[in-house]
Formats: structure tokens, C-alpha cells, sequence
């Protein structure tokens, strides 16, 4: 799996980096240098490839999961940031994980449905996936989110099914409204930014 890691301060985050739909391991890099500019980035490219875009995990048409798929690449990518944690001396803990859109939706599928050790996460338009096999508390876990009430991709109950799974499994949940359809607001990242810095 090609990933991009740069080492920042040793008193910076840590930023676990997870792409859109057709981006790659570079696309949130400027996001994340804006969160924190002394942060390490460790950045994954989804290895499945739609009409040439780069995911997390096959779909079958828009919101059509292939959930076999799903479990397969969430397994590769725990395995993976397992191994480069370890080869760079990095505990889980520390990680943040900062997820748009479809690589938002995979990781947080890794928090509801794998035990886990990363505790804490930005998912920008996230969604449910539909699956909820799990009930293990969460509560360890801090999540913000954003969502926007006129996403042509993420419906309100997708996005509203996926709040109510993590708080029914008692994470800490941090919620952002926005209107401005999929698209990434800079609203979005101060706040983020903001929520990032109490941590
Ligand atoms: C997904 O496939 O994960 C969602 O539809 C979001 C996206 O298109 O990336």
C-alpha cells in the first residue's frame, strides 16, 4: 500500500491522513500542515481503483458497499499502519486520524466495528456504511465530525445513523453543521483546528 510519511515536531500531532474518492496520499497533506504545521503525516492511498480513482473499498454505484471488500481493506490498511507505527516508533495512541469522505467512511468502520487502539478522529462527511456487528463501548473515543444538510452523497440519515452508532457505543461525539454539499469549508478545518489543539 503506498503511503507518504513525513516526521514533524516531537511535540506536534499526529496526523493519519485518509483521502476522498479519487485522491491519493498527497490530497490532505495541505489540510493537515494547516491543522497542525509541526505535525507527523502518515497518508495512505486506497489501493482499489474506480475508472481510474483511487479508494478504500469496492462499491457497486454510488452508496452501493461491497462489504466483503470492505472487511478485506480494512484488515490491509490496520496491518499497515500496525507496521509503519511500529517502524517509526509511533504508538497508536497517538494517532489522529483526519478522513474525507470515503476515507472518512472506512476508518470510521475500523472504529465501530475493530478493537483498536487509535482513540481520536476528524471525519469530514462521513457516513454510515450500514454495518453495526459490534457492542463494545467506544468510549474512549473522540470524534468531530461535519456534516452538511445538502450533501448530494451523504444523506441526513446516513449521517445521521452513523452519529447515532457512535453515541449508542458512548464515544464522544463533536458535531459540525455546514451547507456547503460535499465540498471541504475552511469553517470546517478552523474548527477542526480548534477542536484538534484542546485534545
Ligand atoms: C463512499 O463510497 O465511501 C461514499 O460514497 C463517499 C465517496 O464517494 O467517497
Amino acid at each position: 500500500m503506498h503511503y507518504l510519511f513525513e516526521k514533524g515536531a516531537s511535540y506536534g500531532k499526529k496526523l493519519l491522513l485518509l483521502h476522498g474518492t479519487g485522491g491519493d496520499e498527497t490530497s490532505l497533506v495541505e489540510i493537515a500542515r494547516y491543522l497542525d504545521e509541526e505535525a507527523t503525516v502518515l497518508s495512505f492511498r486506497g489501493t482499489i481503483q474506480e475508472s481510474g480513482m483511487n479508494r478504500f473499498f469496492k462499491r457497486n454505484g454510488l452508496n452501493q458497499f461491497d462489504l466483503v471488500s470492505l472487511e478485506e481493506e480494512s484488515d490491509r490498511l490496520i496491518q499497515m499502519i500496525l507496521s509503519v507505527s511500529e517502524k517509526k516508533g509511533i504508538q497508536l495512541e497517538e494517532w489522529v486520524i483526519v478522513g474525507y469522505s470515503n476515507g472518512a467512511n472506512i476508518a470510521a468502520h475500523i472504529l465501530l466495528e475493530r478493537h483498536f487502539a487509535i482513540k481520536q478522529a476528524i471525519l469530514l462527511h462521513p457516513m454510515s456504511l450500514g454495518v453495526d456487528s459490534q457492542n463494545f463501548p467506544l468510549s474512549d473515543k473522540k470524534i468531530w465530525l461535519s456534516v452538511s444538510e445538502n450533501d448530494p452523497i451523504v444523506s441526513k440519515e446516513a449521517s445521521d445513523q452513523l452519529i447515532q452508532q457512535l453515541k449508542n457505543r458512548q464515544a464522544t461525539v463533536t458535531i459540525m453543521p455546514t451547507n456547503s454539499g460535499h465540498q471541504i469549508t475552511m469553517d470546517e478545518i478552523n474548527q477542526a483546528k480548534r477542536w484538534l489543539s484542546e485534545l
